[in-house]
């Protein structure tokens, strides 16, 4: 039978190329998934990752082999790695973002001891996508994912695709399995699969099969109709498994192997007028991701992945997300299916097409893409162009056949910024910067980008620029509503990244995003928060610092305010300044219109005494939502939060610390700049710059657990600026 081991843990590493004969002395003791270099947030040279390491590992079988095949098993090496199993190399594998698999069985030592090393290349090399030319967004390096060993019998399940058909009529399930035959002779084997809805109902099929030995053979299960199933929605995605046995066709009792697949019946189509998700037409709104942290690069383990699909739909109120440019962590894919977010995965690229080897490696991202990801019911449309590149139409007709052979369920899109580009998919995916929204030439049209580097925005600039912001996103979004031929529109982006010195902002950073590198929102992440229903979730938000001197020539009328309440009553101290409605004449199509409150001089005066600011928002003429913001803006609070109360013991588990300097009552001091200096006590380690000089009001370090349980106490203190505020304290269990 399967084994399938996790083998993340005891690894030791090297920043350097170092020979097998090199002293374990010489490295040092690492758990997966890890980064090459941990670097500051910015300020670093890009050059700073991209070395050669060496990766290590003394291992002994953890079960006996029992004729079966050993297989080593990872997620995704940044960006080339050669693996040597006990002297035994394996050939290169080229792309950082895609798994890969080794068959080690003929190089291990079955009862004795054994050494793996991993050669990582996390150069720019010109041979691999994206590179050949510069890239907006660093990949950073390392084994930054997963590893696991994999036992499996010689003939054994290669690979599966649980298809669903007719699903809003007669659902229907047919599952394709592909069956190796490690063998030299064919064998007869009897294959089934089931999916159960509930009390002991299943549906079922079957086949006896004779595998031919070699290469995988494919064969396709219709199990029988009838299940009662409930639909995968954005509110309840409800989500089945599939269950597939491969047994001894003599013998049925004797189990070969047997995988169990999660998915989701569902119907998603992009049609001329519209995207339509169970036959009901959704409009599409969402951010594009990149995959990379803070510190860790892109070395962030599972509790992080899931966090970031956690904030795009729960904070952002986002129903789409892009996982630009490049298939990103099956972590952060299976939150998605989890929670009912949508995506858009593309292969990765970026504005350059090498040459004929280039290619290749490019369609076999194609392959091992979708081969990873069909079974995810959240995945919507395959993304089959190098992000922004330019035509090359029998390059991307293969790209195309490639995708609709493998997965006939889905659409392709590939993402281009001129209209004139020659249409080969099934959606014309466009990154429209014209500051509007171009009416579509072909549909399907989905805007897979735009704003972006045409307004960087730093949670520290002066509030008019972050107001224009947030206005640039609301009247982008407004105007995809408006035009039923345009299915939705993707913002430049989620959070700030890291870059390249060609792109940002000097500081390795693009500014790019509706919230900063740590996840906190800048003002126009509360222009998506406040898309979603009052009853799911009633948001107010304030976009303004209420001063009376950061704006030019002073006061803070109009008074923008993201909010799903139906109106707002706005009060200086004891004076209430009016009632405000959604501002429809500027965002007419907005399911919730930010308010524009005109208030003259009762909004401020430059030089003129004010008092503290209440806004209260109602939902059904009822009080819903409130904020008030201090006129005296003086730091009253450092706070200090953890987003989990717990993390595994397991060497790599890391949960976010955000901290913060506000007002009495809560709100962000963007211009309070201090020095925080954090101390940690207990099973793990602080991962971040310590002591970290605060700008912009907020920040965020991580911590990593130890392999011991206990807990970890994180302290922060101010250093150097308003010895006045208390320090603040965390405690998180470590399980
Ligand atoms: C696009 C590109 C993105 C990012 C963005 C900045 O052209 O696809 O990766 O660079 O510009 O606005």
């Amino acid at each position: 039978m399967r084994s399938v081991i996790p083998f993340n843990r005891d690894w030791l590493y090297t920043p350097a190329q170092v020979s097998e004969d090199t002293p374990d002395s010489t490295f040092q003791a690492i758990d997966l998934p890890h980064t090459n270099i941990e670097l500051p947030h910015h300020n670093f040279d890009n050059a700073d990752y991209q070395f050669i390491s060496t990766y290590r590992k003394h291992f002994r079988l953890p079960e006996p082999l029992n004729g079966r095949r050993l297989f080593i098993d990872f997620d995704g090496v940044m960006i080339a790695a050669t693996v040597i199993v006990n002297g035994r190399r394996y050939g290169e594998h080229g792309g950082g973002y895609v798994p890969f698999s080794f068959d080690i069985t003929d190089a291990i030592h079955p009862d004795g001891d054994n050494v793996i090393t991993v050669l990582v290349d996390s150069t720019e090399r010109p041979d691999i996508p994206p590179y050949g030319y510069v890239v907006d967004y660093l990949t950073f390096g390392g084994i930054y994912r997963d590893v696991s060993l994999r036992y499996v019998e010689p003939v054994h399940i290669d690979k599966v695709f649980v298809r669903t058909l007719d699903v809003l009529t007669a659902p229907r399930v047919e599952i394709d399995v592909w069956v190796k035959n490690h063998g030299d002779q064919a064998r007869t084997v009897s294959l089934n699969a089931a999916v159960e809805y509930g009390e002991g109902a299943a549906i079922d099929g079957g086949a006896v099969v004779s595998v031919a030995a070699g290469a995988p053979q494919q064969y396709t299960l219709a199990l029988s109709t009838g299940g009662s199933f409930r639909l995968w929605t954005l509110d309840q995605p409800e989500r089945y498994a599939a269950f597939i046995t491969l047994s001894d066709s003599a013998d049925r009792q004797a189990a070969l192997d047997e995988q169990e697949i999660l998915f989701g019946f569902r119907e998603a189509i992009f049609k001329d007028d519209g995207f339509y998700l169970n036959g009901e037409k959704l409009q599409l709104i969402g951010l594009n991701r990149h995959q990379t942290y803070p510190y860790i690069g892109a070395g962030a383990p599972a509790r992080l992945q899931r966090k970031d699909a956690d904030i795009l739909k729960f904070e952002l109120g986002l129903n789409l997300v892009r996982t630009s440019h490049y298939p990103q962590s099956p972590h952060f894919l299976d939150r998605c299916d989890e929670i009912g977010l949508l995506v858009f995965e593309e292969i990765p690229g970026w504005q350059f097409i090498g040459d004929s080897d280039w290619k290749a490696l490019s369609l076999r991202d194609v392959q091992a893409m979708i081969e990873r990801d069909r079974n995810h019911p959240s995945i919507i449309l395959w993304g089959v162009r190098i992000n922004e590149s330019w035509d090359d139409e029998a390059f991307y007709k293969a790209t195309n056949a490639l995708a609709h052979q493998l997965d006939p369920t889905r659409q392709t899109g590939g993402v281009r910024y001129f209209m004139e580009s020659q249409f080969l998919e099934d959606v014309f995916t466009f990154n429209d910067f014209s500051k509007g929204v171009r009416d579509p030439i072909h549909t399907p049209h989905l805007i897979t980008e735009f704003n972006g580097h045409m307004f960087p925005t730093k949670t520290f600039d002066q509030e008019e620029r972050q107001i224009e912001h947030a206005h640039r996103h609301a009247l982008i979004q407004d105007l995809a509503f408006a035009n039923p031929r345009v299915t939705g529109a993707i913002g430049w982006c989620a959070f700030d990244y890291n870059t390249h010195r060609e792109f940002g902002s000097g500081d390795r950073i693009c500014y790019h995003g509706v919230s900063d590198m740590f996840r906190l929102p800048k003002w126009a992440a509360f222009v998506y928060a406040s898309q979603v229903e009052p009853a799911v979730r009633p948001v107010l938000h304030v976009l303004s610092l209420w001063t009376m001197g950061d704006r030019s020539e002073g006061g803070c009328d109009p008074l923008m305010i993201a909010t799903n309440c139906d109106y707002v009553d706005i009060w200086a101290g004891d004076q209430q300044l009016g009632r405000f409605l959604p501002d429809r004449e500027r965002y007419p199509h907005l399911p919730h219109a930010p308010i524009t409150a005109h208030g003259g001089t009762q909004l401020g005066v430059w030089g003129k005494a004010y008092q503290d600011l209440r806004v209260v928002g109602y939902v059904n003429d009822q009080p819903a939502a409130e904020q008030r913001i201090a006129a005296d803006g003086v730091p009253q609070r450092l706070e200090l939060t953890a987003d989990d109360d717990a993390i595994h013991a397991d060497g790599s588990d890391m949960t976010r610390l955000v901290f913060r300097i506000t007002d009495a009552f809560g709100n962000r001091l963007p211009f309070a700049t201090a020095v925080i200096q954090f101390s940690i006590e207990g099973e793990g380690v602080l991962v971040g710059e310590n002591p970290f000089p605060l700008v912009g009001g907020q920040a965020a370090v991580y911590v990593r657990a130890a392999r011991q349980p206990g807990t970890i106490r994180v302290t922060a203190a101010s250093l150097t600026a308003y010895k006045h505020l208390q320090p603040a304290s965390v405690t998180i269990r470590v399980e």
